[in-house]
């Protein structure tokens, strides 16, 4: 396994909409998603994009620790080739996002709160499942980067966007 270097905002690659997997089970893949997932690990971070690494392919690994969405659950580590998302409502919420390729920020992003998620895992496996609350934003987040679309240009109201070094006081002002 290997830790790949995760582009950042400005490059290229996270602006093209990306092709899909032909073979979700090819070796390649597998190696690739391997190496996404430690990657993402090792940043560290919760979700990944083929993109984010340079490689233009419809390719996302993502988890939720324990305890990390609204209701005290976690998401298992997930990869998942060629992704589709329907929303189950037309409700959006705002919430925090952060992103790998985009470090130092903070913005304040709208998703669709309630969404239906399928594609297929290196292991030839179908997944398909719904999600609420920061497990839908997670997967919001990670399939727009296969589209070619980073978190600020989802944003409404800019001056949501908050530096790291800001960050503890603009929660206090918020408070
Ligand atoms: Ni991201």
């Amino acid at each position: 396994m290997a830790i790949l270097d995760i582009v950042k905002m400005g490059h290229p690659a996270l602006r093209v909409p990306a092709p899909p997997v032909d073979d979700p089970q090819a070796p390649a893949i597998r190696q690739l998603a391997a190496d996404m997932v430690e990657t993402m690990h090792a940043a560290p971070g919760i979700g990944l994009a083929a993109t984010q690494v340079g490689v233009a392919l419809r390719l996302v690994v993502f988890y939720l620790p324990e305890g990390r969405d609204e209701r005290g659950r976690g998401v298992p580590l997930t990869i998942l080739a060629n992704p589709v998302i329907e929303p189950l409502d037309n409700d959006k919420a705002l919430g925090w996002e952060g992103c790998l390729s985009v470090p130092d920020w903070r913005g304040e992003v709208p998703r669709h709160t309630r969404i239906r998620y399928s594609g297929w895992t290196p292991d030839g496996e179908r997944i398909e499942r719904v999600a609420e609350g920061m497990h839908a934003r997670v997967v919001q987040h990670e399939c727009d980067h296969l589209d070619g679309l980073l978190y600020p240009q989802r944003m409404e109201d800019m001056s949501r966007l908050v530096h790291t070094s800001e960050w503890a006081a603009f929660m206090e002002r918020e408070a």
